[in-house]
């Protein structure tokens, strides 16, 4: 690419048509993009002409729809394909692209490995692979425990397990995100029940696993939990760009935004539970776990761009990390009203980008000189 020439930034998604899973984000995605001086396209895996060496990129037009024209080659792409899929791995596989995103893993994969980090293990709530055995140790153990599937994401399929007295409430969200629950009143029946849910509510054969479960009803009959939004900024360095609280509608057992969670700012709900000394500290607490996590991700997968963590503190202000995100919403922002936080959380992974293509322009230049230099000698 030549000096001068704005940055050609790719967005790897799926789509069926002109249909996107996240369409107003792309769309903001790229009018940021625009604004900051890049060209900025987004494409799926059916897009890619190796042959030719182009691709087909998909653009949004000022009248509310979408376009399609042929691109170069992109000097950087960002992983934003949500959905897997033998086209999708195949490509992430392959050496085509400079990714702003390395290739990333599953949950239970992560969870087990964070355990067994010595910086981390000390925010990580105990979690097992479910099977018959685990749930009898974990039942003896813990009064709350979650079942949720070790690839799960958007809150579907989760279930949380309360002891009380010889009985045991269960609530959940199944895969279409509707509530369920059962009182069960022996510890069969509740093998019986949590076996079925296992097998019907997995997610394309995944298992599932039996974590800890925390004490997270800051507010009496919900389940409060704070979303951490943490990326590389314009020169290419972790910030933490913001932190919002998440509030699950009452007696649901998550409190993900799509399952009718509410979000609110961080402070508010944490000086009314703490204090404000104390909410400083969690939120500083939070923030060093954060750097914590994508440090060691680095060093584990390679280079990343954002994470977006899903932290509990529990009612005794304990931080702990219940999710890593890697293709994170940004919803948190829009819902505490900061359209502030919103725009930047968008800006970030353009101007990381930018910053990107910029490193390997100099690169390139950096090769060509040392050659010409050679070639004198
Ligand atoms: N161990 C746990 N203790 C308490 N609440 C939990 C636990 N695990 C999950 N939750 C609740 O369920 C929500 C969804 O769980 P999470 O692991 O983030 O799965 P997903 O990928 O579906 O978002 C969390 O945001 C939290 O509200
Ligand atoms: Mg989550």
């Amino acid at each position: 690419m030549a000096e001068g020439q704005k940055p050609l930034i790719g967005i790897l998604v799926w789509r069926d048509g002109f249909k996107f899973s996240e369409p107003g984000y792309f769309r903001n995605l790229i009018r940021a993009g625009n604004r900051l001086g890049a060209q900025v396209f987004l494409f799926s895996p059916m897009d890619i002409d190796t042959r030719m060496r182009r691709i087909r990129g998909i653009t949004p037009t000022d009248t509310g729809g979408w376009e399609m024209r042929y691109y170069p080659w992109p000097e950087t792409v960002i992983d934003r394909h949500r959905r897997g899929g033998s086209g999708y791995s195949s490509i992430r596989n392959s050496k085509l692209f400079t990714y702003a995103n390395n290739k990333f893993t599953h949950k239970w994969k992560v969870t087990q490995m964070f355990m067994q980090e010595d910086s981390l293990k000390r925010w990580i709530p105990e979690t097992v692979e479910y099977g018959q055995n685990n749930l009898m140790n974990m039942l003896r153990k813990h009064q709350l425990l979650y079942i949720k599937p070790g690839n799960g994401t958007g809150g579907s399929s989760i279930v949380k397990v309360k002891s009380i007295g010889s009985r045991y409430e269960v609530s959940g969200r199944d895969l279409r995100q509707g509530t369920r629950r059962a009182i069960l009143h022996t510890k069969s029946g509740l093998m019986a029940w949590l076996n079925h849910w296992t097998v019907s509510q997995r997610i394309r054969n995944g298992n599932f696993m039996i974590q800890q479960g925390l004490n997270l009803d800051l507010v009496p009959g919900r389940v409060s939990d704070t979303r951490l939004l943490i990326q590389k900024n314009e020169e290419g360095k972790w910030d933490v760009t913001g932190m919002g609280v998440r509030t699950g509608p009452v007696g649901s057992a998550t409190s993900n935004l799509h399952g009718g969670g509410r979000a609110q700012p961080f402070n508010e709900l944490m000086v009314k539970s703490f204090g404000a000394e104390k909410a400083a500290s969690i939120r500083n607490e939070c923030e060093r776990l954060a750097f914590a996590v994508v440090h060691f991700i680095e060093q584990e997968f390679g280079s990343m761009m954002e994470y977006g963590l899903d932290i509990g503190i529990d009612t005794s202000g304990k931080v702990w990390l219940i999710e890593v995100n890697p293709k994170p919403g940004r919803e948190i922002f829009k819902g505490m009203g900061n359209m502030e936080l919103y725009r930047k959380s968008i800006e970030r992974p353009i101007q990381y980008s930018m910053y990107l293509a910029r490193k390997l322009r100099n690169k390139e230049k950096g090769v060509e000189i040392t050659e010409a230099t050679d070639e004198e000698m």
